[in-house]
């Protein structure tokens, strides 16, 4: 059968590898639509190869000049509205979900809530909702597929295993660019430093958020909702040559792990095709060119993210998506050069300590209000400071 897509931000780094694994397999899957947020161009280029039905594009001052670049038959969409129908769509069989930040919650809860298989590259989705999300799973048994690396990986070494047997998650981390910069050089960081990955090409936000550590804080996170595991039996190892991308471990003491060179095409063609496998023709590991492989401690002293994200975890309710809100407002700043890269766990900390939060989401309007509050808190800080 072949599955019909929607890919919610073809035109980042996710939505890019999605539709070149679209493209090798024209025979299994066919695109229904795709999304932009600015990038018109890209999203016309990308509807003039794949003949999507519809396009999105969020800037809606943009939606004629694409329209102009577009066949006459392509739909284009602008608006909030239109994205969560576009992701309900009653001939969708599969949504890639790769908006970046708490934008994708909303379109990703429509999918789910019209009983569409989700591929969830979008972490900051379960960070922000993962209650909403877990109830929705449970009320439409839909199918929720991860696409982060070290998700897919723990999915694939619990499949067969029965879950009382399991006894802890151990997630990889790279260790971002700064694992062996001295904590002194922080403040001096540029933005260009921060957006040289050392193993991964991602988008700018999520290449920030791994060399703060706070990307391996949001999935701590996301693997709580995904697997529905404590936090303290979540660990985290950094691994810089980003080769196991996660592991887990039994209670006999034996560890399961999955392997592979760092390419998120396989993650995402393992979620596109689940529960098949695809041949895919990329590079393989070889094991005995490697060599070796080094594993070592986080350190959450100069990487406090990390610590951060798993204190709003364990306190539950609206503190994750209050981390989130004010984590994107610390990106943002940072990026504009109005904070120090050693000030963003200052700001998401300082953050946190003006708010208040009881009891747990039960709506997504009441998410997006205390993602609202976070961001005005984190405004009003950097307004404080002058920045
Ligand atoms: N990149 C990776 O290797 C990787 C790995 C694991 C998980 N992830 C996760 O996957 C998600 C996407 O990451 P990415 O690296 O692909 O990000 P990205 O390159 O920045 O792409 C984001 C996509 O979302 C669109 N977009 C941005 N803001 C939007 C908004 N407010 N509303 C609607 N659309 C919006 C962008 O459109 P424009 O192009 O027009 O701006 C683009 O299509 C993130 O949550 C990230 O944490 C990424």
């Amino acid at each position: 059968m072949v599955k019909q897509l929607v890919i919610l931000g073809s035109t980042g780094s996710i939505g890019r590898q999605t539709l070149e694994v679209v493209s090798l397999f024209p025979e299994r899957f066919k695109i229904l639509a795709l999304t932009a947020w600015r990038n018109w161009r890209l999203l016309a280029e990308q509807a003039r190869l794949f003949r999507p039905r519809m396009v999105w594009i969020g800037e809606a001052s943009l939606s004629e000049a694409l329209r102009e670049a577009l066949p006459p038959q392509t739909e284009v969409l602008s608006g909030e509205q239109a994205l969560c129908e576009l992701a309900a769509h009653p001939e969708v069989d599969l949504v890639l979900s790769a908006l970046v930040g708490a934008a994708g919650l909303a379109p990703t809860l429509s999918a789910l809530s019209a009983g569409k298989t989700v591929a969830l590259a979008n972490k900051e989705v379960l960070v922000a909702g993962g209650e909403l999300v877990l109830q929705l799973l449970r009320r439409r048994r839909v199918r929720l597929l991860p696409v982060d690396s070290e998700h897919a990986a723990i999915f694939q070494a619990l499949k067969g295993h029965r879950r009382r047997d399991l006894s802890r998650l151990i997630l990889t981390a790279s260790g971002g660019p700064f694992r062996q910069t001295p904590v002194e050089r922080f403040p001096e960081i540029t933005p260009q430093e921060a957006l040289r990955h050392p193993r991964w090409r991602m988008g700018a936000k999520i290449t920030v958020d791994s060399a703060t550590l706070m990307n391996k804080g949001l999935e701590v996170i996301e693997a709580h909702y995904l697997f529905q595991v404590p936090y303290k039996k979540i660990e985290v190892v950094v691994h810089p040559e980003s080769i196991v991308h996660s592991l887990v471990e039994f209670r006999d003491g034996s560890l399961l792990a999955q392997l592979s060179l760092p390419d998120m095409r396989l993650p995402i063609a393992y979620a596109l095709s689940y529960p098949e496998r695809l041949p895919l023709p990329y590079p393989r590991l070889d094991l005995s060119a490697l060599g070796s492989l080094h594993f070592e401690p986080p350190d959450l002293e100069r990487f406090p993210c990390l610590r951060l994200a798993y204190e709003a975890g364990e306190r539950g309710g609206f503190w994750p998506a209050a981390l989130n809100a004010a984590n994107e407002v610390a990106v943002e700043a940072f990026l504009s050069g109005k904070l120090r890269f050693s000030e963003i766990p200052l700001l998401i900390e300082e953050t946190l300590s003006r708010l208040s939060f009881s009891g747990k989401p039960g709506s997504l309007e009441e998410i997006i209000e205390a993602d609202r509050q976070a961001r005005k808190a984190a405004w009003n800080w950097l307004k404080e400071r002058g920045c």
